[in-house]
């Protein structure tokens, strides 16, 4: 067996060096390759250009991706994996909270394109994922939160104790928690046709959000400012009561709009059908799928840009 390293030039300084010296030194055939950090590498050019390494070191069918990263390495290594050589072994590292409770659970990879984020993928399982807690000692605070909010999100789906109680938590328990509820929905909708939906919750207006704010917004402070409206939309529309939102405001930062609000919903009126599907909850961890009228998004969108300006 053939082992192949991929991560990006930061990881690969942390750890990625000393990872595949040591490897080497135990005796498994294993070389490093990386590429640029950062979310505009997940394209097909970069998978190409590792693809291309791997040929010109004539790696073949015997070969083991090892995916060391955050969730850009994960899914671009992911879906090299999936393809190379129709399909090799994979193992994952993930080296981000998000990463670790999201983005290397569940068989998603996939790359961006100009017409918007993960077009083209796959659905392709690793044969492990390894986490340790330990890497998040170099991770920027800003990576933290971003983890943070995707852990509170799952509690919000699914573990109403993980949701309240999340500061008595240690992180490897809260992870854990975090873990086994997008173990079980993945378990019951591996592709995406059901259940797995109520993971998005509120990445429908974070990622307008963060891309309103032409990506100055961190994408966790987006989803956390999308999750709290979106929750306000269950309750203009009569499904969340007030308590419920209000546990939910306070355990996310005040939500502040980037200007001019009305990018928020450019994406979202693109949409000809005057009618938008969101995840929405009837309480914590009791989330529902429905069609919300454009005209609501948009009332909710602006008193929330009213009453922080
Ligand atoms: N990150 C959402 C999903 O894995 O379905």
């Amino acid at each position: 067996m053939r082992y192949a390293l991929i991560t990006d030039h930061i990881v690969a300084k942390l750890y990625g060096k000393k990872l595949c010296h040591h490897l080497h030194k135990m005796g498994y055939d294993i070389a490093l390759f990386s590429f640029p950090a950062g979310e505009a590498s997940k394209t097909r050019q970069t998978k190409e250009r590792l693809e291309d390494g791997l040929l010109k070191h004539h790696y073949s069918r015997d070969t083991t991706i090892i995916a060391l990263g955050g969730g850009v390495v994960t899914d671009l290594a992911g879906f090299l994996a999936a393809t190379y050589c129709r399909g090799v072994s994979l193992i994952l590292i993930p080296t981000t909270l998000m990463a670790m409770c999201d983005a290397a659970i569940g068989g998603k990879t996939g790359v961006n394109t100009p017409c918007g984020k993960n077009m083209i993928g796959a659905f392709y399982l690793p044969h492990a994922i390894h986490i340790h807690p330990g890497f998040l000692k170099t991770l920027p605070e800003q990576e933290l939160f971003c983890g943070t909010v995707e852990i509170l999100k799952a509690g919000l789906i699914a573990d109403a104790e993980l949701f309240f109680n999340f500061s008595s938590f240690s992180v490897e328990e809260a992870l854990g928690r975090a873990i086994e509820v997008k173990r079980r929905i993945v378990a019951h909708d591996m592709h995406d046709v059901g259940k797995r939906r109520f993971l998005n919750l509120g990445h429908t207006l974070g990622h307008a959000i963060e891309a309103a704010s032409g990506f100055q917004l961190s994408h966790g402070k987006a989803v956390a400012m999308g999750i709290v409206l979106e929750a306000k939309i269950s309750h203009r529309l009569g499904l969340l009561n007030t308590t419920a939102l209000s546990h939910i405001e306070a355990a996310f930062p005040p939500v502040v709009l980037p200007c001019p609000y009305e990018a928020i919903m450019q994406p979202l009126t693109l949409d000809k059908k005057g009618r938008f599907s969101f995840v929405l909850l009837q309480d914590i961890a009791d989330p529902v799928v429905k069609e919300v009228p454009v005209a609501i998004i948009e009332e909710i969108v602006h008193d929330a840009f009213m009453c922080t300006c």
